[in-house]
């Protein structure tokens, strides 16, 4: 998988992308992840990249052309399956759409700052619009690295266990059960004795009950539609 990110704020991301999981998958070759300054792309001496906007009101605004010319620029080497906007008012990211965008090939994802782009380029290059939750940013850039981190971690061969982001919160519409680790007792708290036991039957049986209780408890609205 490719992915290509369009930002005025490149240097925001470098550090998502540098570290952990998503640069053990970049050093693998699972994926590729480029970061593109928008101002390469600015016109004249200054680079501009955004403008006051028509009919007057407080706000730069992304120009067209700096946009289109970086965009065409990748088009012309390879085909892109979306061309994504990250943006407050669109469409809520869950774990259904990182699954499906972790089958694509490649992705552009264009950052919105300032008061946004213009209007033209979401309505005529843009086929995607994601927004990660109800509340604004000062940029799509941080957005960008949630989504891009939700969809690498699913491409096959980037966690070393190969069932782990199955058992994910989410991808059963349940919340992850607890998870402990040594030592079995400390301060008085102790580990649940079901999974000291050894017995994996048992164990699997407590972690998807405990996986229903706490989704009933925490998130119910996972489970409308579902035979409680
Ligand atoms: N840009 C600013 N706020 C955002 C949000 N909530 N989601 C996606 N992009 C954004």
């Amino acid at each position: 998988m490719r992915i290509d990110i369009i930002s005025a704020q490149p240097a925001l991301m470098e550090s998502a992308f540098a570290h952990s999981i998503l640069k053990r998958a970049q050093n693998k070759g699972l994926v590729e992840v480029q970061l593109h300054n928008l101002k390469d792309y600015g016109l004249g001496k200054h680079r501009q990249i955004d403008d006051y906007q028509f009919g007057g009101g407080a706000g730069m605004v992304m120009m067209v052309e700096p946009i289109l010319k970086l965009i065409q620029d990748l088009q012309s080497q390879r085909e892109y399956d979306e061309l994504i906007y990250m943006t407050p008012d669109g469409e809520l990211f869950e774990q259904k759409m990182a699954n499906q965008l972790s089958l694509k090939e490649n992705l552009i994802i264009l950052c919105g700052h300032y008061k946004g782009v213009d209007q033209r380029i979401r309505d005529h290059i843009i086929t995607k619009e994601i927004s990660i939750g109800s509340y604004v940013l000062s940029g799509g850039e941080l957005a960008a690295a949630v989504v891009s981190d939700a969809i690498i971690r699913l491409l096959p061969g980037v966690l070393n266990d190969e069932s782990s982001a199955l058992s994910d919160s989410f991808q059963d519409d349940l919340l992850a059960p607890p998870v402990y680790t040594r030592p079995a007792e400390i301060n008085g708290w102790a580990v649940p004795e079901v999974l000291q036991s050894g017995n994996f039957p048992k164990i699997e049986a407590w972690r998807e009950a405990k996986a229903l209780e706490i989704t009933k408890e925490k998130r119910p609205d996972l489970l409308e539609g579902e035979s409680l």
